[in-house]
C-alpha cells in the first residue's frame, strides 16, 4: 500500500546506503558456501564492528575512509572465527564492493522521479566506495546526487553529517524525506530535525523511543 501523506510537501527523498539501497550481507551470502556454518555470525559481526568504529573515531574527534573501517572490521571478524579460510578476506571485500541493491530499489526511485521529487543517497561510505556501489548496482540514473559524509570528516548519527544533506541539496528541513533500515540512522536524522522512514527489512524491535521514525515499512515499495 502506497503512502501518499508521507510525500505530501517533500522535495527531496534521501536514503541511507548499507542496508536500505544495498544489502551488506549479500557480499558473504555470495561466498557463504566457501566460508562455512559461520557465515551468518561473520556477516554479523563484520557489519557490527564497522559502525562501532565509526562512532568510537566520531567520539575521539577522528576520521578515517568508512573503506578502511570495513576492511578493518573484516579482520577483526574473520580473526573471531578462525576455522575460516583468511583466503576470503580477498573476495570478500570485492564483493563488499559491488553489493546487490534490493529488488524493490530500482522501481521505487523511479517512481519517485516521476511524482517530481529529487532523489539523494547520503552514507557513511567515502565517495569511491559510494561510486562503486551505485555504478555496480546501476542506479546511478536514478539518483539525482550521491552524498558522503566526507567533506564533514564525522559519521552519522552527528548533526553535522546530516547538515551535509540540507546543504549540498539546497533543501528545506521539511522538504526532506529520509529513509533508512538502520534505526540509530533514523534516530540521529530525527534528533536533527530530519523526518524518518525505518525500513525495518529484519522486524528488529523499536529503539530509541524519544526520536522516533515518521513511519514505518517493510521495504521501500511500502512508500510509493
Ligand atoms: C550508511 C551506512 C552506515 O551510512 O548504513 O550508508
Amino acid at each position: 500500500m502506497a503512502r501518499p501523506d508521507l510525500l505530501a510537501g517533500r522535495t527531496h527523498a534521501v536514503f541511507d546506503a548499507y542496508g536500505t539501497l544495498f544489502d551488506v550481507h549479500s557480499a558473504v551470502a555470495r561466498h557463504a558456501a566457501a566460508i562455512g556454518p559461520d557465515a551468518v555470525a561473520l556477516s554479523e559481526l563484520w557489519r557490527v564492528k564497522q559502525l562501532e568504529y565509526s562512532w568510537v573515531l566520531g567520539l575521539m574527534g577522528r576520521y578515517e575512509p568508512f573503506w578502511t573501517l570495513t576492511e578493518r572490521a573484516l579482520d577483526v571478524a574473520l580473526a573471531k572465527h578462525p576455522a575460516i579460510d583468511k583466503a576470503l578476506r580477498k573476495p570478500l571485500l570485492e564483493a563488499y564492493r559491488d553489493l546487490d541493491a534490493y529488488a524493490e530499489v530500482a522501481g521505487v526511485l523511479e517512481r519517485l522521479r516521476a511524482a517530481g521529487l529529487t532523489t539523494a543517497l547520503f552514507s557513511n561510505g567515502n565517495p569511491a566506495m559510494l561510486e562503486r556501489a551505485v555504478a555496480a548496482s546501476g542506479l546511478g540514473a536514478r539518483l539525482d546526487a550521491v552524498l558522503s559524509v566526507e567533506p564533514a570528516r564525522i559519521f552519522k548519527t552527528a548533526p553535522a553529517a546530516y547538515q551535509l544533506v540540507l546543504d549540498r541539496l539546497g533543501a528545506a528541513r521539511e522538504g526532506v524525506l529520509f529513509f533508512s533500515s538502520n534505526r540509530w540512522d533514523i534516530a540521529g536524522a530525527a534528533a536533527f530535525g530530519l523526518d524518518g522512514v525505518w525500513v525495518n527489512r529484519r522486524e528488529a524491535p523499536d529503539e530509541y523511543p524519544d526520536l522516533p521514525p515518521r513511519a514505518v515499512v517493510a521495504s521501500l515499495d511500502a512508500v510509493i
